[in-house]
């Protein structure tokens, strides 16, 4: 059994460095913390936490709304087209559509390819008022399989969902509704850890 031994040595050392550099300029940083937590709970192999290191993995949250519904066809559209860009630059994500016209999406992957995308994103004329909601580097994709899952919900829905995303940054505490979508399951959940 030397393989876990070595690991659970390995774990102990990080976990020396991490108390001996606390308070001072050596402490990791909130990104490093979570990636370090990561390893701890075995989520993350430390080749994993390294790899992120060196690329970031950037994450952004945003709500908008369609400037006209879209139609199936436009949805299948939009979703093609921005599998296979995504797809090329290494992009994955969720996009959630209400049937009355609003959008929540969530974009992850190389912090560069995610601003290049969000900025077309935000200039593109289909959508407005779009606003992000979260906007910062992340331990973990959440949507790694995924070159962009998407779900269609209903408005009452969404506007839980909005509700829920909205309020958590203002520490408000929501009756918990029952969500049964897997992808929207992820989101809250993730939402819930950031
Ligand atoms: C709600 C919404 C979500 C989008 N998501 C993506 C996406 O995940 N990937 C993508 O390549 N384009 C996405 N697009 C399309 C981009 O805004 C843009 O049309 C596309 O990147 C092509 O831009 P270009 O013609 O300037 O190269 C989305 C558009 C909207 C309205």
């Amino acid at each position: 059994m030397k393989e876990p031994e070595t690991e659970a040595k390995r774990r102990r050392a990080i976990a020396w460095a991490v108390a001996l550099t606390a308070e001072t300029h050596l402490a990791p940083e909130q990104y490093e913390w979570e990636l370090l937590e990561c390893y701890a709970k075995g989520t993350l192999t430390l080749d994993q936490v390294l790899q992120h290191l060196d690329t970031q993995i950037h994450h952004v949250l945003y709500r908008s709304k369609a400037v006209r519904l879209f139609t199936k066809g436009q949805l299948t559209d939009l979703l093609e087209q921005s599998r296979a860009w995504n797809e090329a630059h290494n992009l994955t994500g969720l996009l959630c559509y209400s049937s009355d016209g609003h959008f929540v999406q969530v974009l992850e992957g190389p912090a560069a390819e995610v601003r290049a995308l969000f900025a077309k994103i935000r200039q593109d004329t289909r959508h407005y008022r779009v606003q992000a909601l979260s906007n910062r580097a992340t331990p973990l994709r959440w949507f790694a399989d995924w070159r962009m899952a998407f779900t269609q919900v209903a408005p009452a829905d969404f506007y839980w969902l909005i509700g829920y995303l909205e309020a958590r940054g203002h520490n408000l505490v929501l009756p918990q509704l029952p969500v049964v979508e897997p992808h929207l399951l992820t989101l809250l959940d993730a939402f819930q850890k950031l």
